[in-house]
């Protein structure tokens, strides 16, 4: 196979062609309702016609030009990222890894120290920084900038043990994503926050799945008016063009030195026209009140079938929490036309729709459930 599989037994037996809204097609014509958005990031669907235009209007005006010079579309994509979600630069990247990666830098420079405290079941992406940080993987790779201490989600006493003087950062997801969809305690972030500033470390808050619009909010922290330094985006910022971004507050971009960091392909025009086309359409359409929206109708509605125990997570983001093995239901209904996410916890199916998809489809995915459900 020309392209190498890094996914194995979890790949989708399905060869996908073609895509419209929250519609996909695979190469055989069948038809499937993406309720898994490609991963957590079309938030406008497939193919939304402004964010098309945008990309193909950009391409002919100035395709490419790093960072080296200033672009037009890259400042307005950057003031816009920073007038929607309160923070004061933003530095664009190409993936939510590569914005981790960055995050942690700016970090240790901030502080002067190395020690990183992580979650236990965090996730925050597969380069040798973003590994050192990442549950899953702490026994395979050691951490490339020094020691991390993870500590459980939610113990706050936990991580008041762990902040000790050479604590650069806590990097911490606002809901365990790939995890399952996992809710903080009440407080818990707040409190993070806090402790982290009383210790002289900065706070990073890795809102790749959360942010930009898909909990019905700019970024998920704001629910709480959180104050963090750092926080990373990537996925539904660029709805399906590759490109991330490290959001941060004023005092740590003055930290950051000329020629310390960069990135050829980072702020390209066409990523910043994606970015700016997202930003525009979730405004324009009310995309977030609809994720809102959605998000309310899937809770309210999957909680009422037999073989679901939880429902958790807010807008178009949402862990349903099985009593049995989620995978042979992921497979059953995709068998019945919609494609639904699997998480770390093995019984939870992780739901993150564009926030396009229609309400009815929501209650045609029940339907099937209720059957799979019944039948297994
Ligand atoms: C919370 C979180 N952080 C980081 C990443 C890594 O992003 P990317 O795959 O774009 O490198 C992901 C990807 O799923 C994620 O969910």
């Amino acid at each position: 196979m020309p392209h190498l599989d890094t996914i194995g037994p979890n790949k989708l037996p399905i060869t996908l062609h073609s895509g419209e809204g929250a519609l996909l097609w695979d190469t055989g014509g069948r038809t499937y309702w993406d309720f898994y958005g490609g991963h957590a990031v079309t938030i406008l669907g497939q193919g939304h016609p402004t964010w098309v235009a945008a990309i193909e209007q950009q391409a002919r005006q100035l395709s490419f030009f790093t960072q080296l010079a200033d672009v037009a579309i890259r400042t307005k994509a950057a003031d816009s990222v920073c007038a929607f979600t309160k923070m004061h630069t933003c530095w664009f990247v190409n993936s939510g890894a590569e914005a981790n990666e960055a995050a942690l830098k700016m970090a240790r420079k901030a502080t002067g120290r190395s020690v990183i405290v992580a979650m236990e079941k965090g996730f925050h992406g597969r380069t040798m920084g973003a590994l050192g940080v990442t549950w899953k993987y702490r026994d395979q790779h050691a951490p490339a900038h020094g020691t991390t201490r993870f500590v459980p989600y939610g113990d706050i006493d936990a991580l008041k043990e762990a902040l000790t003087d050479d604590v650069a950062a806590i990097i911490c997801e606002p809901m365990l994503g790939i995890s399952g969809i996992v809710e903080p305690p009440a407080g818990f972030l707040k409190q993070a926050v806090d402790l982290a500033h009383a210790n002289g470390s900065v706070f990073i808050a890795d809102e790749i799945q959360s942010g930009m619009g898909r909990t019905g909010l700019p970024l998920e922290t704001h629910r709480e008016n959180l104050a963090v330094d750092i926080v990373s985006v990537g996925k539904s910022i660029g709805a399906g063009f590759p490109v991330a971004a490290v959001l941060m507050t004023e005092a740590i971009a003055q930290t950051v030195s000329p020629g310390e960091h960069g990135t050829t392909y980072g702020g390209g025009p066409l990523a910043c026209a994606a970015v700016q086309a997202t930003l525009d359409v979730l405004e324009k359409e009310g995309l977030m009140a609809k994720a809102t929206t959605l998000g309310t109708v899937m809770r309210n509605t999957l909680i009422e079938l037999d073989g679901v125990v939880a429902v958790r997570g807010a807008g178009a983001w949402i862990g349903c929490v099985l009593d049995r093995p989620a995978r042979p239901v992921v497979d059953a209904l995709r068998d019945q036309g919609f494609l639904v996410g699997t998480a770390g916890d093995p019984h939870v199916l992780r739901l993150a729709p564009p926030a396009v998809m229609p309400e009815y489809a929501v209650h045609l995915l029940a339907d099937a459930m209720r059957g799979v459900l019944s039948a297994s």
